[in-house]
């Protein structure tokens, strides 16, 4: 019963959507003749005729999508290896997209694309275990924002901090909505204890040192100081990462920027976003009241206040971790995040100078864990999958292997190519030939994740793949 109602509506549909295709070829047929390809108009979505099957319209319009030339489905099946390591970068023979048997009218294949853009056949890539549930339970993360800032943040938050035991302390201007959000946490998983404080911000910011010293635990190894904006693609990681420091000493771990220019006017110092991470000692030693006001005094902002005080009262100096990243590079970063290297430990400014929603993009770890995420997969087409990121072909093919960095991103400040390689080299010049899909949304739906990745073009329409994940 339930079976033959489906095919009701699926006729209904189909009915329904013949005459809003005839109606509108009949009154819009000659105003797109010059397009040659035709179009049709439905619930304000133009869909061209290169389009042969049913797209998911809700999805067009949370996508906002005005203009459709492609929409294709394809489930992917994540495979556990049983090997516990993989490459970055694996070649698989399966091409992404399937050709379209166009000439071959002799020999129609019917399997091309089912009614809705579904490819018939899943891909499935092999991943590897994914990590146990992380304990995060000796580091504390401290944040200076408002209220409103760090609200937008707990999607984001919850996918490294969530059922961690990490403890996240934020310092947030008076506001009396801090209840709800602090109900907002509770449901991610997160611990996050929030104090009001009415110090402008930069005198906040550093009042962090002592308000993360005041509430270390013995069991604390790192107090890590962060913006709102920082997020860890992988706690495993982290903690694995945190592991090659001595938190026994007066330690001081942190990125650089990316770009020269930024250095010189900032300094050598753990820059903020990328999170600067303090031992106990090192942090008890900061907030020593003798210590802590002098530096409050410091002319300097956030966490350049924070280097200068750590150089002046103690003999401890930075030490650079190349995989946590400030991320000072401003709109096209596909290079980063598309370079055959291990992700990065932290990425930060991903909803300002750049736009990549991590909360999103992380999605697909609910099927895969965190080490199938920003791994790639190289198909038999050419086409490239970065795992929550892109999918692109290059003009000139990329061997796996390349561990080169793209040039995509805009000079910021006089930065020149040279200023990029003490941090990202070898770097390669931009491939202005590159098609990209873009990743920009991402559902959980009960053991599956849907993730939509989009070439925009607004005059010939864009271009949607839905990749559907699942576990094999
Ligand atoms: C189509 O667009 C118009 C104007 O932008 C709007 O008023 C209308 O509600 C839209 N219709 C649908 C079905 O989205
Ligand atoms: C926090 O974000 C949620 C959306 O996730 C929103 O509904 C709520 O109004 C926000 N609360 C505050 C205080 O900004
Ligand atoms: C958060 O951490 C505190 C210890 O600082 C602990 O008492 C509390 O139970 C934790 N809350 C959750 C939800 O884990």
């Amino acid at each position: 019963m339930g079976a033959s109602l489906v095919w009701r509506r699926k006729l209904l549909r189909f009915v329904v959507l013949s005459c809003l295709v005839t109606s509108f070829t009949i009154f819009l047929w000659p105003r797109f003749d010059f397009h040659r390809v035709t179009t049709q108009t439905v619930s304000n979505i133009t869909i061209t005729s290169e389009v042969d099957c049913e797209p998911d319209f809700n999805a067009l319009r949370r996508l906002n999508v005005e203009k459709l030339s492609q929409y294709v489905r394809r489930e992917v099946v994540a495979v556990e290896s049983p090997s516990d390591s993989l490459p970055i970068a694996q070649s698989l023979d399966a091409p992404l997209f399937q050709k379209k048997p166009k000439d071959d009218f002799h020999h129609p294949s019917p399997e091309y694309l089912h009614d809705d853009c579904l490819i018939p056949q899943p891909v499935s890539v092999q991943v590897l275990a994914p990590p146990k549930r992380a304990d995060a339970s000796h580091i504390d993360f401290g944040v200076a924002t408002t209220l409103e800032r760090l609200n937008d943040s707990l999607d984001a938050f919850s996918h490294w901090a969530g059922y961690t035991n990490a403890r996240i302390f934020a310092l947030i201007e008076p506001d009396d909505r801090t209840p709800q959000v602090l109900l907002k946490a509770d449901a991610l998983g997160i611990n996050l204890s929030v104090s009001e404080s009415s110090e402008e911000y930069q005198r906040r910011y550093f009042s962090l040192v002592p308000h993360l010293a005041k509430n270390m635990r013995s069991t604390t190894k790192w107090s890590c100081v962060m913006d709102d904006d920082t997020f860890f693609p992988s706690m495993s990681a982290l903690i694995k990462g945190l592991k090659e420091y001595d938190h026994t000493k007066q330690t001081y771990v942190g990125g650089l920027s990316e770009s020269i220019p930024q250095v010189g006017v900032f300094g050598l110092m753990g820059f903020g976003g990328a999170g600067v991470f303090l031992s106990p000692s090192l942090i008890q030693e900061l907030s020593r009241p003798e210590v802590f006001e002098d530096c409050q005094r410091m002319d300097f902002t956030g966490d350049r206040r924070i280097s200068l005080c750590i150089y002046q009262y103690t003999a401890a100096r930075l030490t650079i971790d190349h995989r946590l990243r400030q991320l000072d590079m401003m709109g096209d970063v596909s290079g980063f995040f598309e370079a055959e290297r291990p992700p990065p430990l932290s990425v930060h400014h991903w909803k300002s100078w750049f736009h990549a929603d991590m909360a999103k993009a992380s999605a697909v770890t609910e099927v895969c864990g965190d080490t199938c995420f920003l791994r790639q997969w190289h198909f038999g087409d050419g086409w490239v999958l970065t795992n929550g990121f892109s999918v692109v072909k290059y003009s000139n093919e990329k061997k796996p292997g390349d561990r080169t960095m793209e040039l995509t991103w805009d000079s910021h400040n006089g930065a020149v190519f040279e200023s990029y390689l003490h941090e990202l080299g070898p770097l390669r010049p931009r491939d202005d030939g590159k098609i990209s899909y873009l990743h920009e949304d991402a559902l959980v739906d009960g053991n599956q994740v849907h993730q939509w990745y989009i070439h925009r073009d607004a005059e010939k329409g864009d271009r949607v793949l839905e990749l559907i994940w699942r576990s094999g």
